[in-house]
């Protein structure tokens, strides 16, 4: 009986799909848990990569504010991917623990939504110990921060530390998106851009608040760690400006009218879009989409980021 019943179920569910992967070539018919059938195959790569910055950006706000991350309030996401090397809790004032809290869990949300359209993969191994991020600085600065940069230490370490990563992930959504093929691709990646700029956009305004306070004990400004950050991120890219702290030159501000800069723009105010490699080059800290490092010590996951460390 139940091997019958199921024959016959085979069978039903087998005519209903012969016209339509007869019809369809260019449309996924995996059956795999989290495919989805209305993705096109050409978008899948676009949609995969960015799960790289998901993780990295859940795994550092969930231990930043609660001091755990997906192998605690969401396990199976992870998939069996390492746990990440170095993460934990921040000693954050109230609001900000607040403020970030609600990153992490939106970026879980993020995960969700990604793995929901397409397969992706499991969590990369991720370096997100103070030693990552003060190596960040150092390079940011072209030479060691005394002391080493602790982005764990207090509030407006954390912020800076924080202003290294959802721009990130937004130039990528940018970038990405006039590549997309399929409306649900499009959707998915307008709905991530969306709560991405949020985020840079309130870690900004924060940093921007007190853009003039003197970070402790470099003597050094707010503003001055931004444009720093920024400038190292132009100059890994390899793409020119695409990256501009939070006082600028007043022909970088909008319309040439300001030098404060709340949100990054190009001349119309548009945000900036980066390619893939361009944000491996960036993430990687190296500079170059085939030498992993930085955040991701075994390099990124997908098939445009292994593309690049396949081949040597
Ligand atoms: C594919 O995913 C989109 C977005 O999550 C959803 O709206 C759509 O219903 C899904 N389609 C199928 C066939 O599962
Ligand atoms: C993590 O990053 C720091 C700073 O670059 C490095 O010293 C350490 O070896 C890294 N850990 C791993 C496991 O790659």
């Amino acid at each position: 009986m139940a091997t019958f019943a199921y024959a016959t179920t085979t069978a039903i569910v087998f005519l209903i799909l012969l016209p339509l992967s007869c019809s369809s070539e260019s449309i996924l018919h995996h059956h795999h848990h989290g495919d989805n059938s209305s993705v096109q195959k050409s978008d899948v790569d676009l949609l995969e990569f960015p799960l790289n910055l998901e993780y990295l950006e859940a795994e550092f706000f969930l231990y930043g504010s609660l001091g755990y991350g997906l192998d605690k309030v969401y396990p199976s996401l992870a998939q069996g991917g390492p746990s990440p090397i170095g993460a934990k809790k921040a000693h954050l004032d109230d609001f900000t623990r607040d403020v970030i809290e609600q990153f992490g869990w939106q970026e879980v949300g993020h995960l969700r939504a990604i793995k929901k359209t397409v397969k992706g993969f499991p969590r990369p191994l991720l370096n997100i110990s103070a030693a990552s991020f003060a190596h960040v600085f150092d390079s940011a600065f072209g030479s060691p921060l005394n002391p080493p940069f602790d982005p764990y230490a207090n509030s407006i370490n954390y912020l800076l530390a924080s202003y290294i990563i959802p721009y990130v992930g937004l130039t990528g959504y940018v970038g990405a998106s006039p590549k997309l093929q399929g409306a649900t691709s499009k959707r998915l990646v307008a709905g991530l851009l969306g709560v991405e700029s949020g985020q840079d956009a309130v870690i900004r305004a924060l940093l921007y608040q007190r853009a003039e306070l003197k970070v402790e004990p470099y003597g050094i400004t707010v503003a001055e760690f931004t444009n720093r950050i920024s400038e190292l991120r132009n100059k890994l890219g390899h793409e020119g400006l695409k990256d501009e702290g939070l006082v600028v030159p007043k022909q970088l501000g909008a319309e040439g009218k300001v030098s404060g800069n709340i949100l990054a723009g190009d001349e119309y105010s548009l945000a900036y879009g980066r390619t893939p490699e361009e944000i491996l080059r960036i993430v990687y800290g190296s500079g170059n989409e085939r030498v992993p490092g930085g955040f991701y010590p075994k390099g990124a996951d997908g098939r445009i980021a292994k593309s690049y460390l396949k081949k040597e």
